[in-house]
């Protein structure tokens, strides 16, 4: 079979760590995808950076949004990041030349999937962002394709890494806000506005595209109300843990039957979690989503939310569906249909 000819933009953390997945494990991914997945191009904002991978066999595009005109490519991967600029332009002409896109871009699927979405069925291509939430948790097959025979009732988790990272560690050390915030950003996994990771936005984007797919519905990012973590202090955390609770940055969605119609709730906010919950014991930079479905259950999916080789991992797995023909997009219904469920609150942001 014809190989997957793949252009990728961005080459920082998770662009690399796509390149050497592909390069390292590319026999084993031939023939689970039943044909090759080659890299024609790359770009990134810098070409002299050295990253530790060989980019040498690959055509360099210094306008990264060039890569949606070329003839030679079938996917083009952003992974540039940032809701709008170039990661959005190239975006909408990669789609608009028929290639299949593939994103690790939380606000930018945020802002515009349904935007995305509808203009890739109306392209008749893919568009795919597994990376996008919980980075290597498959979450978002997990609930469009694990779970598709169930009524997803609630979708709730532990979506920012470095937030999650400040609160157990806080928890564990006695330390407080401050002093916390800067270890986090040296681990790397901080937002490139850190206000992102702590104020809750990050959790809020992936959140957003969460329960579009589990509940069917529009994707509405403007309506998650949201709170971060700057304000918890360390005698909150005591106190909590006193009464039997930690303290996490939860984001949950629920349809709410209180008002006249259904309506989506959407938020994220500090919570008390007791300690037996199964929240209450991811810690450090890591995430968790649970989803309750009404046939089979309460699901809970951990791992790693962040980092080169789960972000990759997720980016990868999507090149497979592609490789194997499936072109859909990961929410269940087509995105023309979606439901516009009217949301229960405005968020403020
Ligand atoms: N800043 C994010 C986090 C990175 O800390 O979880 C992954 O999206």
């Amino acid at each position: 079979a014809d190989p997957l000819r793949l252009a990728i933009a961005g080459l920082g953390t998770v662009g690399t760590g796509v390149v050497r997945l592909l390069q390292e494990n590319a026999a084993m991914l031939a023939e689970r995808a039943g044909r090759s997945l080659e890299i024609v191009a790359v770009s990134a904002r810098d070409r002299m950076v050295e990253r530790g991978v060989d980019l040498s066999r690959f055509a360099w595009e210094d306008d990264m949004t060039a890569m949606a005109a070329r003839g030679d490519v079938d996917v083009v991967v952003e992974l540039v990041g940032g809701a709008d600029g170039p990661a959005l332009t190239l975006a909408r002409n990669a789609i608009a030349h028929g290639k299949a896109l593939v994103t690790a871009n939380k606000a930018m699927i945020a802002h515009h999937g349904l935007e995305l979405a509808q203009a890739a069925e109306t392209a008749g291509t893919a568009l795919k962002f597994e990376a996008a939430v919980a980075g290597g948790i498959p979450v978002v097959k997990g609930l469009r394709e694990g779970a598709a025979a169930n009524r997803i009732e609630t979708v709730y988790g532990v979506l920012n890494g470095t937030a999650n990272y400040i609160l157990s560690t806080m928890e564990a050390s006695g330390a407080d806000f401050a002093s916390t915030l800067g270890e986090a950003q040296r681990l790397g996994y901080a937002e490139a506005d850190p206000t992102f990771d702590i104020e809750g936005i990050d959790a809020a984007h992936k959140l957003a595209i969460l329960a579009s797919i589990a509940f069917g519905s529009r994707l509405d990012f403007a309506s998650v109300a949201c709170e971060g973590i700057s304000r918890v202090r360390a005698a909150d955390i005591r106190q909590a843990d006193t009464l039997g609770y930690v303290v996490r940055l939860v984001a949950s969605a629920e349809i709410d039957h209180a008002g006249e119609g259904p309506a989506l709730l959407q938020q994220v906010r500090p919570c008390l979690v007791p300690k037996s919950h199964p929240l209450a014991h991811v810690t450090g930079a890591t995430n968790a989503v649970v989803a309750q479905g009404n046939f089979v259950g309460r699901l809970l999916f951990q791992g790693a939310g962040a980092g080169d080789g789960p972000t990759a991992s997720a980016v990868v797995a999507d090149l497979i569906d592609i490789a194997r023909g499936d072109i859909g997009t990961p929410f269940s219904v087509p995105a023309a249909a979606l439901v516009p469920l009217p949301a229960a609150d405005a968020g403020h942001h």
